[in-house]
């Protein structure tokens, strides 16, 4: 026998996710493997003996990076005879400071360090990670790619994502030899959205670093780690290397963070059955060791594999917050698909967003997901307004601004302008007007026009041959008229000479102000403290381009013509066919329309009409001392002569009542004004008419809308508003006549 409830569920986009259960051999734990060394430290006259299960003879070369270049042995004792609870009770007390925390660091080693970080439930992961994060102020990174690697669109997406308020911008290529095409249009395109947001274009190191030397990015983040030797020497590399390689990049004033996070041991084969968290623990050490400022870590390409087994998502969390524990800059992941569930992916977002990191994402795909040549962005272009509304629900900055659409098509036209203007002036194939537009306006980059690729690979190594800089572009541009960008791209070559942006967690404001740990530090003691969004900032981030003034809504309805004439006070009905049509205080008067916008008139007119069909005969009454429409139509049922009254509120909510029954009881409620046609206020009217009559009466029928309360709550809420100013408390009852419609009927 099969469900079919189990059978609809099983096709839900959840179900094309394998989950697997924890098979510790293959590295597929997140945390608290049971082959975990138990944390240890031994020294023997200033020297490492054992680390963490394993005796200096038998170290791997992980093992001795971090010893030769981590753990600090003046720390190292006090800080490791500290009880894993203690410590962990430590990460959530907010009269800990951070220095402190990130002084004992220094001295754990990676299994006591992910032993301490795994006593940690969800929440207090979060606590640790907004309490440790380095810099005062969360921020995000934008990826920009696109499958034509057409560089107009390139350009607009970058500058739509640095008017968008990402410090941080991250391109790659499909074809290696576009490297420095679309490295300059990333950096033309994120100066004119905002001076200031670094740019980056991830490719193979050697390129990497030339881009970088050349002023035509300003940040990498390419240097991977992995937490087993096997995984790391896989690509020719050591932990000495990948610290030659960040030092390189620094020297020479470029920003650089290492990547590492769960999940890559398994997914290479060389787990040596150790938990992902205990891995990425050894991974931390080690680009801590290295002296990297920072790390991109989250599990990154990997989320979907940890999220597979149990407890996957607290241990992304749990290394992000390991990271900010060791006082490094934390890139959040978030970047590459987790699921294909939209909830579970917003779930396990929520770790980071909440918190904040130093980049909530390390990669918000800026353009349509089948754009992103990471492998599809795990948020996207589509998604922008619900990430909006999600920091606006929560009052959390989690580092996108909201953007009029008039001012996103500026931006982008102006960096497609830019480029267009530097290819021709740097001899590159020409970018043409359709280009410029498509990018403006379209929405991938299927609507861009075709360019003659090989003449743009060609080109490309034509630039890197002819050693074109990034001051190369910014005269291109000042020669053009671009004056605005030129200036800001030339002092993102300044920033690389005063380099204080290689600080830890560096970003740069529009003013070339560099904010990072050192000058922006955040020092988080508990409420009041920290990081809050509040003030002009909180501002912006609430006035989203879709929010509306319900002052503009609850405004009155222009003078019209009258719909009732008041005919002074209403007495009680004689008449045993009489069927009362009770309205609300406001009707037809200060409001005019049903929330399903029927105009007064017609919907009065329905109802006398379908009374009259069924042989009854409709009085009108204003109810004017309530705005609830049980006791209006109870009221209306006392007047009535017949003791039975439909009433109706402005909104159209209606009820049909008579007068013996208690108020709040009633013959019929009518409670789904949003769907209500006229035709439903004849039926209504008909039913009323029914039960005076003394007929047999079945109920009006009547249909649901589940999504009727989200999608129209605000305007009840307004109209009911309305009709409950327009009540006179101890007012009499009204009696109504339909006027007569100027012009027609
Ligand atoms: N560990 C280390 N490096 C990673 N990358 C992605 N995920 C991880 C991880 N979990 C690096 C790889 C990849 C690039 C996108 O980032 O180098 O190619
Ligand atoms: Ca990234």
């Amino acid at each position: 026998m099969r469900s079919r409830r189990f059978e609809a569920r099983e096709r839900r986009e959840l179900n094309r996710e394998l989950l697997v259960s924890p098979h510790p051999e293959l590295g597929l734990v997140a945390a608290g493997g049971p082959r975990d060394p138990d944390p240890e430290l031994l020294v023997e006259n200033g020297v490492v003996v054992r680390l963490d299960g394993r005796s200096a003879p038998d170290f791997d070369v992980i093992d001795r990076f971090v010893v030769a270049h981590g753990l600090d042995l003046g720390i190292a004792a006090e800080a490791m005879a500290l009880d894993d609870l203690a410590l962990g009770r430590m990460l959530v007390d907010v009269d800990v400071p951070r220095a402190e925390l990130v002084r004992l660091a220094r001295g754990l080693t990676p299994a006591k360090l992910a032993r301490v970080i795994g006593l940690l439930d969800p929440v207090e992961l979060m606590l640790a990670l907004k309490k440790l994060r380095a810099r005062r102020s969360p921020a995000n990174q934008a990826h920009v790619t696109n499958l034509k690697e057409s560089p107009a669109l390139l350009a607009a997406d970058a500058a739509e994502a640095a008017r968008r308020g990402f410090a941080e911008i991250e391109t790659t290529v499909g074809v290696a030899r576009y490297a420095p095409l679309n490295a300059i249009s990333l950096l033309i395109g994120s100066q004119t959205g905002r001076p200031g947001v670094m740019t980056q274009c991830a490719v193979e190191e050697r390129r990497n670093l030339e881009l970088a030397f050349r002023g035509l990015v300003s940040y990498a983040e390419t240097l991977s780690v992995y937490g087993t030797e096997p995984v790391f020497v896989d690509g020719d590399d050591t932990p000495w290397s990948k610290a030659f390689l960040g030092a390189a990049y620094a020297s020479r004033g470029v920003k650089v963070r290492f990547t590492s996070g769960t999940g890559s041991e398994a997914l290479m084969g060389h787990a040596q059955g150790l938990s992902m968290l205990y891995l990425e623990a050894r991974c931390l050490a080690a680009v801590r060791a290295a002296g990297s400022q920072g790390v991109q870590n989250g599990s990154i390409s990997c989320v979907a594999l940890v999220l597979s087994v149990p407890g996957g998502t607290r241990a992304i969390l749990g290394e992000n917050a390991l990271a900010a524990w060791l006082d490094l800059e934390v890139a959040a992941g978030n970047d590459a698909i987790a699921s294909h569930s939209e909830i579970r992916k917003t779930a396990k977002l929520m770790g980071q967003f909440l918190p904040g990191t130093d980049f909530v994402t390390s990669g918000y795909s800026v353009m349509p997901r089948r754009d992103n040549t990471f492998g599809g962005g795990n948020f996207d272009a589509d998604d922008i307004d619900e990430w909006l509304t999600i920091q606006r629900d929560w009052q959390v900055d989690a580092g996108i601004e909201p953007v009029a659409e008039n001012e996103v098509l500026r931006v982008r036209e102006t960096a497609a302008r830019a480029v267009q203007a530097v290819f021709v002036e740097l001899g590159l194939p020409a970018v043409s007007d359709a280009e410029v537009e498509a990018a403006t306006v379209g929405y991938d980059s299927t609507e861009m026009p075709d360019r003659d690729r090989a003449a743009d690979v060609e080109s490309a190594d034509d630039l890197l041959a002819r050693g074109v800089s990034g001051l190369d572009v910014a005269l291109a541009l000042d020669r053009r008229g671009f004056g605005e960008i030129a200036e800001a791209i030339v002092s993102m070559q300044r920033q690389r000479i005063s380099a204080d942006y290689l600080q830890t967690a560096a970003v740069i404001d529009a003013d070339g102000l560099v904010h990072s740990a050192v000058n922006d530090p955040n020092v988080y003691s508990g409420p009041g403290t920290g990081y809050r969004l509040e003030g002009e900032r909180w501002e912006l981030l609430q006035s989203l381009p879709n929010v509306v003034d319900p002052a503009e809504l609850l405004g009155g309805e222009a003078a019209e013509e009258p719909v009732v004439l008041e005919r002074g006070e209403a007495g009680k009905g004689t008449d045993p066919a009489e069927v009362v049509a009770a309205v609300g205080p406001a009707f037809a008067d200060g409001i005019r329309r049903t929330i399903s916008d029927l105009g007064h008139r017609d919907v009065l007119e329905a109802i006398c009409e379908g009374i009259r069909e069924v042989g009854a005969v409709p009085r009108l009454v204003r109810v004017c001392r309530t705005a609830d429409v049980a006791f209006i139509a109870h009221a209306g049922a006392r007047l009535s002569g017949s003791g039975i009254a439909l009433g109706i509120q402005s909104k159209g909510t209606a009820v049909i009542h008579r007068a013996d029954l208690e108020p709040l009881d009633n013959l019929e409620l009518f409670g789904m004004s949003p769907l209500y046609t006229l035709a439903s206020y004849r039926a209504m009217g008909q039913n009323a008419a029914g039960y005076a009559l003394g007929r047999r009466v079945g109920p009006v029928p009547t249909q649901l809308d589940n999504f009727a309360r989200a999608k129209l709550i605000v305007r009840t809420m307004l109209l009911h508003a309305r009709e409950t100013q327009a009540v006179r408390p101890g007012a009499a009852p009204v009696e109504l006549e339909l006027a007569v419609a100027v012009g027609s009927r």
